[in-house]
């Protein structure tokens, strides 16, 4: 099978990669802008393994050069982080909506077999009590999440439309190595490592689910084999943790005391809680396998024992 992986250079598309190359015949292409977010060093461990073109997902010419002969396309490539939309949408709105636009009319025009838009449980806002199913309305509230639901209904709108086999996932926080280190875990580890304090917004009480990228990347395999085309697919996390229980998970993986927590005012709009209910993809067989303890131990080991990867990163401006 060759598949077409964009935004394979970024945490959970490298990470992608990294296992198609080592553990399946696939022959993968990697398409990746480079931005602050994308790192050929991540994919270093698997050079050699697959192809790599530098372009943009908005470049249409170059997409309809690249796409052709491929017979499955799994679309990873976004702006991701939340501050960052809020400090400026524009990159949010071009990557995430017009982008996704560009990718799937190339995808139709090369007739790729199955498309997979990986998306995120921040497209249905924030939810007290309870869990949303795919039928959930969609209610973003960041810049970056409104940019997701955009990229997702036209994802799906190519579906209904044009007959597009596109699938869509959506999975919640996900950790793991190679993720970069503005993100809240390798955030908190690196600073810890570094001697420094640690910023905690708020009251620190905003809820997430958890995710291994391993885990994430099992489904989203999953998806591209069997997902019905049209449908939406939820990956669950195995972790619900306050942003304060996250914390103190960290310390104490760190050896370091509550006075290395600085409070920083809450990020605009934050949202509360995220929760998803994942039956419908484990009716196709998926189940988690990392439980949280032993993937998060796993994960400070690996930014203890992989500084050269993340502070040249911390260094350098973004
Ligand atoms: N990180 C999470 O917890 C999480 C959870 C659910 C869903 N997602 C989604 O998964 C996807 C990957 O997330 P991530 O955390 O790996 O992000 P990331 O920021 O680490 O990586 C994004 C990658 O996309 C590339 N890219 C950005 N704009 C591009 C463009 N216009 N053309 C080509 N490449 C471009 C970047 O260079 C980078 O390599 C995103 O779509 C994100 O919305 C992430």
């Amino acid at each position: 099978m060759r598949v077409l992986v964009t935004g394979g250079a970024g945490f959970i598309g490298s990470h992608y990669v990294r296992t198609a190359v080592t553990e399946t015949d696939d022959k993968i292409t990697v398409l990746d802008a480079l931005t602050y977010a994308g790192n050929l060093a991540n994919l270093e461990p698997v050079s050699g393994g697959f192809e790599f073109v530098h372009g943009d997902i908005c470049d249409a010419e170059l997409l309809a050069h690249v796409v052709p002969g491929h017979d499955v396309v799994v679309n990873f490539a976004a702006e991701s982080h939340v501050d960052r939309s809020i400090a400026g949408a524009a990159p949010f709105v071009r990557a995430n909506v017009l982008g996704t636009q560009t990718l799937m009319q190339a995808c139709l025009d090369a007739g790729v077999g199955k498309v997979v838009q990986v998306s995120t449980d921040e497209v249905y806002g924030s939810i007290d009590s309870g869990s949303w199913d795919e039928s959930a309305p969609l209610r973003p509230r960041s810049p970056y999440s409104a940019a997701k639901a955009g990229g997702d209904m036209i994802a799906l709108a190519y579906a209904v439309t044009h007959g597009l086999p596109v699938c869509v996932t959506r999975c919640g926080n996900n950790y793991g190595p190679y993720q970069y280190p503005e993100k809240v875990i390798p955030l908190f580890i690196t600073n810890l490592l570094e001697g420094r304090k640690v910023p905690l917004y708020g009251d620190g009480g905003n809820v997430r689910d958890w995710i291994h990228v391993d885990d994430h990347c099992r489904a989203i395999r999953l998806v591209v084999d069997v997902g019905e085309p049209g449908e939406v697919y939820h990956v669950a996390g195995t972790a619900e943790l306050t942003n304060l229980e996250l914390t103190g998970k960290l310390l104490d993986a760190l050896g370091a005391g509550w006075d290395m927590v600085e409070r920083v005012p809450d990020r605009p709009g934050h949202d509360r809680r995220y929760s998803l209910d994942d039956a419908k993809l484990r009716a196709l067989g998926y189940a988690p396998r990392v439980p949280f303890d032993e993937g998060l131990a796993a994960t400070v080991r690996w930014y203890a024992d992989n500084a050269a990867w993340w502070a040249p990163l911390k260094a350098a401006p973004s």
